[in-house]
């Protein structure tokens, strides 16, 4: 089984996948990493070369080479739900937690990162508010869902360790 984090930017999926990944004694993945890596390319370098649809794509072929694994904590780009192909791979082996936070936090956290071309605009938070009602239906795919507002990563991944008895046997 894997454990696959979704969710929006900001709402701690690498930091939490990590720490998830080191008490399982699991792997860890960051799908944005990898492509990164990849390419040799940022992500914001990515889109403004290729716009979000090839970004898209290199995503999905990520996606289906870390479906294939064991084991793993799989954190994903906060657009990877957007493509149900995306999720029914991921679904397959693992189970999909979903972290979520407010607006607020998100843009707290964000704040100065000049890393998310999505949220580089003149009104970043009325973009988090738009995207995120976008993206409820494709958020809600998750099995397992967690409020990160006033949790730390230790906290949360204690949460999601919780919430999966399959985890603690
Ligand atoms: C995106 C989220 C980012 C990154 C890209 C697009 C999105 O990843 O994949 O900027 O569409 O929400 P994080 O969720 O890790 O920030």
């Amino acid at each position: 089984m894997n454990i696959v984090l979704i969710g929006f930017m900001g709402t701690g999926k690498t930091d939490v996948g990590r720490c998830l990944a080191q008490r399982l004694s699991w792997k860890f993945f960051d799908t944005d990493d990898m492509i990164e890596e990849q390419t040799g390319c940022s992500i914001a370098d990515l889109f403004a070369k290729g716009g979000e649809n090839a970004f898209r794509d290199l995503e999905s072929q990520t996606v289906e080479l870390l479906a294939l694994t064991d084991q793993s904590v799989i954190s994903t780009g906060g657009g990877v739900p957007l493509r149900a192909s995306n999720m029914a791979a991921l679904e397959k082996n693992g189970k999909v937690v979903c972290l979520t936070a407010s607006p607020d936090r998100i843009l707290e956290r964000l704040h100065l990162d000049q890393s998310r071309p999505l949220l580089k605009t003149s009104d970043p938070k009325t973009r988090v508010q738009t995207l995120l009602a976008e993206r409820q239906t494709a958020y809600s795919r998750a099995s397992v869902t967690v409020s990160t507002d006033g949790l730390n990563v230790q906290q949360v991944a204690d949460e999601i360790l919780r919430r999966i008895p399959a985890l603690s046997t």
